[in-house]
């Protein structure tokens, strides 16, 4: 089953001319295909990640449509660094009109025997770094007048997902985060959002499926059995794509947005809403 892209822009060209948008976990991923529809819309994309080897292919890829990027080597557990490296591309750039908090990781693990290590390293990347990127930024979107922040949470947590305690801890953290960093940043015209996706069969995404036990081992098999769930628990009927949550991002990261604050827009194809056929 494949999943379309949509077949025309629907937002107008130039929609980010002159803007800056900084992207974590923007090298892959559902983060790539948000820095890719920003770019498109004109906007200057920075890419972070701490592997330099998921920037170069990226940058590489919209530099060769002609599109504004360059790459960040960033780790958003290290609070330190994340203010340093935000303040590189307020000097470089002058701006930073646009934060995705993107960057995430996590395996399924059995609660039991999930290791402390293995519990903050998720807790660090997800929730953590979503908290140290929005405050390094803060400052630059305040001292311009204002900026927009999207994190990208999920929606496992609302029921529960067994097997990934750390993520939808994180995630449900990330929630809160959302809603209470929108009040206290709105008076410096800071918007804080964030998008919810449901299954997006990404490299990584299959990846970790494919380790699941009782799962086929090999990608291709994984993505015939996400194609399966697809059609029996998403009421859309297919898996997500990257571009479905840009789509999204930049809508609330566009002047569309400017009057929305503190919400959580779901984009699943109604997954959640749905029960479980199993
Ligand atoms: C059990 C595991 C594990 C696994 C790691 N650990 N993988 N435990 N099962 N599969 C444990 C390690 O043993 C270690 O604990 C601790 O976690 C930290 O591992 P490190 O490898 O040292 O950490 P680090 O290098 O910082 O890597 C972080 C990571 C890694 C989260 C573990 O997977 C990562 O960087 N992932 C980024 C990419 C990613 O996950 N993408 C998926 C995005 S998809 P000990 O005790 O041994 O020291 C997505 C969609 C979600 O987010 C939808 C889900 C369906």
């Amino acid at each position: 089953m494949t999943t379309p892209q949509p077949p025309v822009p629907v937002f107008r060209p130039g929609l980010f001319d002159g803007q800056l948008a900084l992207v974590t976990g923007g090298g892959t991923g559902i983060g790539f295909g948000v820095a890719q529809l920003l770019a498109e819309l004109g906007a200057t994309v920075v890419l972070a990640s701490r592997n330099q080897a998921h920037l170069d292919p990226a940058v590489e890829q919209l530099r060769s449509v002609g599109r504004k990027a360059a790459s960040l080597v960033l780790d958003v557990r290290d609070a330190d660094g994340v203010k340093a490296a935000v303040r590189s591309v307020a000097d470089t750039h002058g701006r930073i009109d646009v934060l995705v908090n993107n960057a995430a990781g996590n395996f399924y693990v059995p609660s039991e025997s999930m290791s402390a290590n293995a519990w903050r390293s998720v807790l660090e990347i997800d929730l953590s770094g979503t908290f140290f990127c929005s405050q390094a930024v803060m400052p630059v979107m305040r001292d311009r007048g204002g900026g927009r922040i999207v994190n990208i949470s999920m929606t496992l947590h609302y029921r529960g997902w067994p097997l990934m305690a750390h993520a939808t801890a994180a995630k449900a953290g990330i929630d809160a985060l959302t809603r209470t960093l929108a009040l206290e940043w709105a008076r410096h015209g800071i918007r804080v959002n964030a998008v919810a996706p449901g299954p997006i069969p990404t490299e990584g995404v299959k990846k970790a499926f494919a380790a699941l036990p009782g799962q086929p081992h090999d990608v291709f098999s994984a993505e015939r059995a996400m194609d399966d769930y697809a059609r029996r628990a998403i009421p859309l009927a297919r898996m997500g794509s990257p571009r479905d949550i840009a789509n999204m991002v930049a809508f609330l990261a566009s002047p569309a947005g400017d009057w929305i604050t503190g919400a959580i827009m779901v984009v699943d194809g109604g997954e959640w809403l749905q029960k479980s056929p199993n």
